[in-house]
């Protein structure tokens, strides 16, 4: 099983368009030591076949595709690698691809959660528009668990797991939340057994999910914000890391605590990445503080064998 990291930044990217913050700003002024990214997404392919499996359609996806010539096998006239998608949420920058694969030839094979499902055919209705076009063929994902496959795409098998974060603004689940509206995946090699789990909005680790992070060989959770009060203090924001459903990376309780009480062996990924976050600058004492806990941060372009 190979992961690729095709977005590592979270919502609005990096460099966000309107953003003048001090990694957005010096990035583009090549002051800072840092590397673009586009929005949340990562390939999923198996040890055979060219075909994998697309988590999330990042409103980056043509650009993602382009930079990636494994996603363009070009076996035909119109083509794709991308064999289904799978939807983590129904949040923006996870989502707002869908409208760019509507040429496909045929219906999408598309896999959600009811609230996500729900969520993408009444407050931001992309499945129904994608109707007029190449149509859905949307699979159900119970997050209890149970496993489940995308054909097309052997020897990956992949479970889900309800998690506590936060539905998009135009939910009605926003301010109450039901299980589904946000899944962690975990995604096991059915020839070696190895395995990944994935979340990039994550807002607190329950005994059950902390279980399942224990029993993965990688993880790659949720990289958005280094301090809860990140967004505030830049005046950017009312809302703090946890209002809006991410559980920071510094301070008591936060992911770097959890992270170092994984299993050595564990491999330890930061993905979804907000502009802001001081561990974009390589040259941070943050940055530094991740390294010496073991972490590393996405890139878009990485490939992840767990
Ligand atoms: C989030 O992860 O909190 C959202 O994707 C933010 C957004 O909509 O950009
Ligand atoms: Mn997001
Ligand atoms: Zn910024």
């Amino acid at each position: 099983m190979r992961i690729t990291v095709l977005g590592s930044a979270a919502g609005g990217g990096f460099p966000q368009w309107n953003c003048n913050c001090r990694n957005c700003a010096g990035l583009r002024r090549g002051s800072l030591r840092a590397t673009p990214r586009t929005q949340s997404s990562i390939f999923v392919r198996g040890d055979t076949g060219d075909d994998g499996i697309l988590f999330n359609a990042s409103p980056d996806i043509l650009e993602q595709i382009r930079a990636r010539p494994a996603l363009q096998p070009a076996r035909g006239l119109r083509d794709s690698a991308i064999a289904g998608v799978v939807l983590i949420d129904g949040q923006v920058d996870h989502t707002t691809g869908l409208f760019m694969l509507r040429e496909r030839r045929g219906a999408l094979p598309l896999w959600c959660t009811d609230p996500v499902a729900e969520d993408l055919t009444t407050g931001n209705p992309v499945l129904s528009v994608l109707g007029h076009f190449c149509g859905v063929e949307r699979h159900r994902i119970e997050p209890d668990g149970a496993p489940f496959t995308v054909p097309g795409v052997p020897g990956v098998t992949l479970r889900a797991q309800a998690l506590s974060s936060k539905a998009a603004p135009y939910s009605p689940h926003r301010e109450a939340p039901v299980p589904g509206d946000n899944i962690g995946v975990l995604m096991s090699d059915a020839a070696s057994g190895r395995s990944a789990f994935y979340a990039p909005g994550l807002g607190e680790i329950t005994p059950a999910l902390f279980d399942t992070l224990c029993g993965a060989d990688a993880v790659l959770v949720d990289g958005t914000f280094w301090t809860d009060d990140e967004m505030l203090r830049l005046g950017l924001s009312g809302r703090s890391a946890r209002d809006i459903g991410h559980l920071p990376q510094s301070g008591a309780g936060g992911m770097i605590e959890w992270l170092d009480r994984l299993p050595a062996r564990t491999r330890r990924l930061l993905i979804h990445i907000n502009n802001t976050n001081p561990i974009l600058d390589e040259d941070s004492p943050e940055r530094a503080e991740l390294a010496r806990h073991g972490i590393e941060v996405c890139a878009d372009g990485m490939d992840i064998v767990p």
